[in-house]
């Protein structure tokens, strides 16, 4: 059967860095379905051929395959493009014309919409309105991919919801959060449930706490228009970081299944303890980069916070009393996303432990989301000729070394296939963004509240305010990131 991917917003970012560069490579590896047409839908008064001339360079700058001129030549002749503005009626009309006219009529229709999230509602309605969205007589799906951000607060989160329900059925809706689409959040799927040995130690009575962190080296850049307005806690917290806490943290699923997956990931979201306003100054930490209020587009005296670390807890039979540290930040030492799940002691200790490595007795297990890919068990050995001392030692795990260096495609490859097929199970329903925006609210108040913590400020290049060191010092813990351990590294020459 023909489809039709449109894509509203064709001519940002994201259609130029991700979504053509997607296509591109689903079409070299022959994923993409047969008869496909992609039509970019967006204001500027381009022409096919111009919009081909745009897409074509955006694939030799951001396709991870190599750019192959003849591949290119097969897959332009099925790119086209629509100029309208997106409130108006009459462009959906020559959108609908256009479709019906393609050398063959798509049956099948994918609506992505990579425009401002102010215009999410409108593209919808329009689309409704011209009769594009309906799914009758077996005559193939109508489907919307929608990105972030999906409202800034409970309220106009569910607004929009509402808004897509009246026109479209939930299973119409594919919402999407690319951490979703990493093979190595994919992967903690099969970490945890392709393997028998985890899953009996992953609950409260093995484990000690859980870091999820999310670091980036980049700052604002070209963004402050919307980052300023959203802040850290919106931007990574409510949907990257609260997504592979429920999957971290959530009971087996019967299956795979979009539907089965996602239950089981909303029933995290609702043992997920709300951070009360009195509890806020010692459970949040919140920080603003130096330097932030004098990038391009931030107000002056902007308070948007571009660094938070929180400490969270799941009230449910697994997970009662497991601090779970969750933190983000721009503009930091490194840019890595990594799970870690730290083990509890060993009750006794009988082995003499090497100077400067006894707060490393504990099993480790780190993930490694990005970059360098992987997955590190750290756990205590015998220093050879040594006599019974012992030091924590690692176990590392690349998927570079197992499935070779380019084996991790982009995640919009994973996730535009996934639509296409009508597998959800990648995406977010729309109960989980409810959730993740309750919690999210809860810490918003907490921070507009008499017991906010104060915003503080963090040089950049670093990892964050030492308050956020407080947070699990006082715990008697710390960011294993910065632990003496490094990855991969001798513990001893550390000491
Ligand atoms: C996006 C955020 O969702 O994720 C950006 O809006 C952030 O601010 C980006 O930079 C990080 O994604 P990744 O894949 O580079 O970790």
């Amino acid at each position: 059967m023909s489809t039709a991917i449109v894509i509203f917003g064709a001519t940002g970012d994201l259609t130029a860095r991700k979504l053509i560069p997607a296509l591109y490579n689903n079409f070299c590896k022959r994923r993409l379905p047969e008869n496909i047409s992609i039509i970019g839908f967006a204001r500027k008064p381009y022409t096919d051929d111009i919009f081909r001339d745009k897409m074509k360079e955006a694939i030799a700058a951001f396709a991870l395959d190599d750019y192959d001129e003849n591949k290119w030549r097969e897959f332009a002749p099925r790119i086209f493009y629509q100029q309208g503005n997106f409130e108006g009626s009459e462009p959906y009309n020559a959108l609908s014309a256009k479709i019906d006219a393609l050398e063959v009529p798509a049956k099948n229709c994918l609506y992505y919409l990579a425009t401002a999230p102010e215009f999410y509602m409108s593209v919808v309605a329009r689309l409704a309105e011209a009769n594009l969205l309906k799914e009758e007589n077996q005559n193939g799906y109508r489907r919307i991919i929608v990105e972030k951000p999906l409202g800034h607060d409970l309220q106009s989160a569910l607004v929009l919801n509402h808004e897509f329900h009246r026109v479209l059925n939930e299973n119409q809706i594919y919402r999407i959060d690319h951490y979703l689409g990493k093979e190595t959040v994919q992967n903690l799927v099969v970490l945890r449930f392709g393997n028998a040995i985890f899953e009996p130690l992953w609950n409260r009575n093995y484990i000690d706490h859980v870091q999820i962190s999310v670091a980036e080296t980049v700052g604002v850049e070209r963004r402050a228009g919307y980052y300023d307005q959203a802040g850290v806690l919106r931007d990574i917290f409510q949907n990257h970081l609260l997504q592979i806490l429920t999957i971290i943290a959530m009971e087996p699923p019967a299956t795979i299944q979009a539907d089965a997956l996602r239950n089981e990931k909303v029933k995290v979201l609702t043992a997920l303890r709300e951070i009360s306003k009195e509890d806020s100054a010692q459970a949040t930490v919140r920080a603003q980069y130096e330097g932030y209020t004098s990038e391009p587009g931030v107000g002056l005296h902007s308070t948007t916070e571009t660094y938070a670390a929180l400490r969270v807890f799941i009230d449910n039979w697994r997970w009662q009393g497991v601090p779970f540290y969750l933190r983000s930040g721009k503009m930091m030492k490194e840019k890595s996303s990594d799970i870690t799940i730290q083990f509890r002691r060993p009750p006794t200790q009988i082995f003499d432990v090497q100077t400067g490595t006894t707060e490393l007795f504990t099993n480790c297990l780190t993930i490694r989301i990005q970059p360098d890919e992987g997955i590190h068990l750290r756990f205590m050995a015998k220093v050879p000729n040594h006599g019974m001392q012992t030091r924590p030692v690692e176990m590392d795990f690349h998927f570079r070394d197992s499935f070779g260096v380019n084996a991790i495609p982009d995640a919009y490859e994973r996730l535009l296939l996934d639509a296409l097929n009508g597998d959800a199970s990648l995406f977010t329903r729309g109960d989980e963004i409810q959730l993740a925006w309750s919690f999210i609210d809860g810490v918003r108040s907490g921070w507009e509240s008499d017991f906010a913590p104060p915003l503080l400020s963090y040089r950049p290049n670093t990892w964050g305010p030492d308050a956020a060191n407080n947070l699990l010092g006082s715990d008697g813990r710390w960011w294993i990131h910065d632990s003496k351990v490094p990855h991969g590294s001798d513990p001893a020459s550390e000491t």
